[in-house]
């Protein structure tokens, strides 16, 4: 932890003049604007900032900022450990409940395309649905119990499902006061800083995207979700945007929130929505 501290105040230092040159990121957190206009103003910022890097780059994560990285990238999804968790889900997936049914019961089309519209808001319950939490209403519909969220057969199912929007654009929908509330609480999340480091979200991965901190290029936050459920050689598994959330939390010193509880389902929501255009790629491959 100290190491973090130390480097990230040379970061902050050197970083604040050239922050000053471009778009003012922190206007970037202003909730009053909705959200076709903060995805509007998202996709602006980074244009501005990275001209040569197409929106569709953005699925790359910190790849699309090192040729070096990406070729590495390139290696490594020859063979991506994910595809065996994706199989695993795929078995899942199959197998009929104890009534003869399947997952693809409970979705339209068997759940082709249905990842590229989660998180979304159900105005009945007033609360952001993830794929998660969809795959554990499914089972409860069907007199199964629910998975606990975390755990390797939900995030296989979740890696499953989210494979078969694969090719296709994010389309989260927020439409309404109740999803435009839940899509503001996510941003102000994002935006808010925490932790003894007293970082946002938004200081790494709006601030210094496309950086380096330490001996690691920082992402945007624009196509991040797209590639969730991902493998990642650190985890020597595949998980999920939620865990690699609680992951950041705890590397500043924050305080974890619980799996799909409302300020991540929220924070997912916002997210999500930001990678709207860029198409989904799951699981994808991270260091
Ligand atoms: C001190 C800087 C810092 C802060 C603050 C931070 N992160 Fe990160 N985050 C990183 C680094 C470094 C990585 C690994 C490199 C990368 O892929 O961005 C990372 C990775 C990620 C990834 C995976 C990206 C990918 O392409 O797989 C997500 C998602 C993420 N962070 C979300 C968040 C969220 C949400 C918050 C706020 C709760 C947050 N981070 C706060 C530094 C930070």
């Amino acid at each position: 932890m100290k190491k973090w501290i130390v480097s990230i105040a040379v970061v902050a230092l050197a970083g604040s003049s050239a922050a000053a040159n471009a778009v003012n990121w922190w206007d970037l957190g202003n909730t009053k604007v909705g959200p076709e206009q903060t995805l509007q103003q998202f996709h602006e910022y980074f244009q501005q900032m990275y001209p040569k890097i197409p929106l569709q780059k953005y699925a790359l994560g910190a790849y699309a900022f090192s040729p070096e990285m990406y070729s590495q990238y390139q290696e490594a999804i020859q063979f991506n450990p994910g595809d065996l968790t994706l199989s695993e889900g795929k078995k899942l997936w199959d197998t009929p409940f104890k009534n003869g049914k399947t997952y693809a019961s409970c979705y339209p089309d068997g759940g082709k395309g249905v990842a590229a519209h989660y998180p979304m808001f159900d105005n009945k319950t007033k609360t952001v649905v993830t794929i998660g939490m969809s795959l554990n209403a499914c089972r409860q519909a069907n007199g199964e119990a629910p998975l606990k969220y975390g755990s390797q057969d939900l995030i296989a199912l979740q890696t499953y499902l989210g494979s078969l929007s694969n090719g296709m654009p994010v389309d989260v929908q927020v439409k309404g006061p109740g999803a435009v509330k839940a899509f503001e609480e996510g941003k102000a999340y994002f935006f808010m800083k925490r932790g003894q480091l007293n970082f946002s979200c938004a200081s790494c991965h709006v601030a210094y995207a496309g950086k380096y901190l330490r001996d690691q290029i920082i992402s945007p936050v624009v196509g991040q979700s797209a590639h969730f459920p991902t493998y990642r050689a650190a985890w020597s598994a595949v998980n999920t945007l939620q865990k690699r959330i609680e992951g950041c939390n705890k590397q500043v010193g924050a305080e974890p929130e619980k799996l799909e509880s409302v300020d991540y389902r929220n924070l997912e929501y916002f997210m999500s929505y930001l990678s709207n255009g860029i198409k989904i790629n799951v699981p994808g491959y991270r260091p």
